[in-house]
């Protein structure tokens, strides 16, 4: 994992030398855990802390690991990119944007690399960003939400439980109870 973590730094330094972009990286159980949570990218806490969902993600993750019954240190959890991709106002406020095609394209060789490593039983997804990076770009979660697919990553299958991001949750409540419902599915699976 040091050496994936190394090579992926030098590349990203080489790709952004004059830009100082702080890599979040996954953290947690990285062998064989029974879940690798991904995520989509990490939003302003988690650069400042270095971690993934701390701050307003790391509550929605805490409520996530209460109902399926697992601690933070027994799972492992990562973002698809990791780097914070922002967006800056006509007023220069800075705030979160989703990734852009450019930073998928380079992060996702990465999560398939961390995803090999780890070797998770279930990878679980969080919103469409993920699923897509497993599934394909046509996969939406609407479609797969709340039940085990499988994904090859580079030749080999994992089982993939998709779920809503919890953040689009807080702006959708009439999701807040499928994302309950599949919660409860995700304990029976694991
Ligand atoms: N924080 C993360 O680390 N990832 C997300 O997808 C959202 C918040």
């Amino acid at each position: 994992m040091e050496q994936f973590r190394k090579r992926c730094r030098a590349f990203f330094d080489t790709l952004w030398p004059a830009e100082e972009k702080t890599l979040v990286f996954g953290e947690g159980r990285a062998d064989h855990p029974p879940i690798m949570l991904i995520g989509e990218a990490p939003g302003e806490q988690e650069t400042l802390q270095g971690r993934p969902f701390v701050g307003k993600a790391g509550k929605n993750l805490d409520a996530f690991l209460e109902v399926v019954g697992l601690r933070r240190e027994d799972i492992y959890i990562s973002n698809v990119v990791k780097v914070r991709p922002t967006k800056v106002s006509p007023k220069g406020s800075v705030s979160n944007r989703p990734p852009n095609r450019e930073e998928l394209a380079l992060f996702t060789p990465y999560l398939y690399e961390e995803i090999l490593l780890v070797q998770p039983e279930m990878i679980v997804t969080l919103g469409n960003v993920a699923l897509k990076a497993l599934l394909g770009k046509d996969a939406v979660i609407g479609e797969h939400h709340g039940q085990v697919t499988r994904a090859q990553v580079q030749g080999q299958a994992f089982q993939v439980f998709p779920l809503y991001h919890p953040a689009s949750i807080i702006y959708n409540r009439s999701l807040t109870e499928i994302y309950q419902q599949d919660l409860q599915k995700l304990k029976t699976v694991i």
